[in-house]
């Protein structure tokens, strides 16, 4: 068993959003290895289809099972709301998601919930369903955001326009006086700052991303196969370009984090693009 303990735990994003996953790991896990993957080559995940979430998430986790990884949490919303349940199904590893964690929270601080999120996740449903399912008096209102992610990953984030696009997405949910916001994408908490000062100081905020690492301690004792030693270096993954990941991380990280390179099944245009870029 003590092998089995000390194996890394799989986390995956399409990109930077699922730092803020791994930083509530590395506060309340620390002992615990990990290997993170963004599939940076083909991000935003928020605007394709389920099929494709579906054959990218396959992709990813049987990618991390060839690395020996003892769990793995998606550290993205997208995948939670369109891929958890059903691949749940198909492989025996403990496999972790986003909605169900952040539902619960939510229900315990509010009645008129708002979510932000990527336009796949909205219009899933998952975080309605999932909070309704809890309590069926909570009213619920789902904003798809189309622009946050790629502004993210471009660095806008202390943009004037960022701030005008994050104005209008959460203008309905003012409109509505939510009491509670849920981050329904790992990559929002990266635009904290903004969402702070345009809303009211009563709503509260909800980070699933600090529940699901919770959910993935309990996962763990109940298994017994928490880790008991001091964790190993972080490995970082991209199926993108390593370096700009690494200097974009460096100001969530606190350092610059050594990045590999790990293409997966990448559509043929996108390694034509890479390949002219390279050359
Ligand atoms: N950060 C992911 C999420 O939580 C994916 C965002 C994207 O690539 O569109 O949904």
């Amino acid at each position: 068993m003590a092998a089995t303990k000390n194996r890394r735990i799989g986390l995956f994003d399409s990109g930077v959003g699922g730092l803020t996953v791994l930083k509530q790991m590395y506060r309340r896990l620390p002992q615990e290895s990990i290997l993170y993957f963004g599939d940076t080559a083909r991000l935003p995940y928020g605007t394709r289809s389920q099929a494709e979430i579906l054959q990218f998430v396959r992709e990813i986790i049987d990618w991390m099972l060839t690395q020996d990884v003892k769990m793995i949490i998606m550290a993205c919303n997208t995948s939670s709301a369109l891929a958890l349940e059903i691949l749940q199904k198909e492989y025996d590893i403990p496999l972790l998601g986003l909605i169900l964690p952040g539902a619960r929270a939510a229900v315990r601080l509010g009645k008129r919930i708002g979510v932000i999120a990527t336009p796949a996740t909205a219009a899933s449903n998952a975080y309605r369903q999932a909070i309704q399912e809890v309590d069926p008096t909570t009213e619920v209102w789902q904003v798809g955001c189309p622009e946050f992610v790629m502004l993210i990953e471009q660095n806008q984030l202390h943009s004037p326009y960022t701030r005008q696009v994050a104005q209008e997405y959460l203008q309905p949910l003012l409109e509505q006086k939510i009491d509670t916001l849920i981050y329904g994408c790992t990559h929002y908490r990266h635009l904290e700052h903004i969402f702070r000062v345009i809303l009211p100081s009563a709503v509260k905020i909800v980070d699933p991303a600090e529940y699901i690492v919770m959910a993935a301690e309990k996962e763990l004792e109940l298994m017994g196969i928490k880790n008991n030693q001091p964790a190993l270096a972080t490995r970082f993954y991209v199926s993108g370009s390593s370096g700009d990941f690494a200097q974009l991380s460096r100001q969530w990280l606190g350092y610059i984090p050594q990045v590999r390179c790990h293409k997966l099944h990448i559509p043929v245009e996108v390694r034509e693009q890479e390949l002219r870029i390279e050359n």
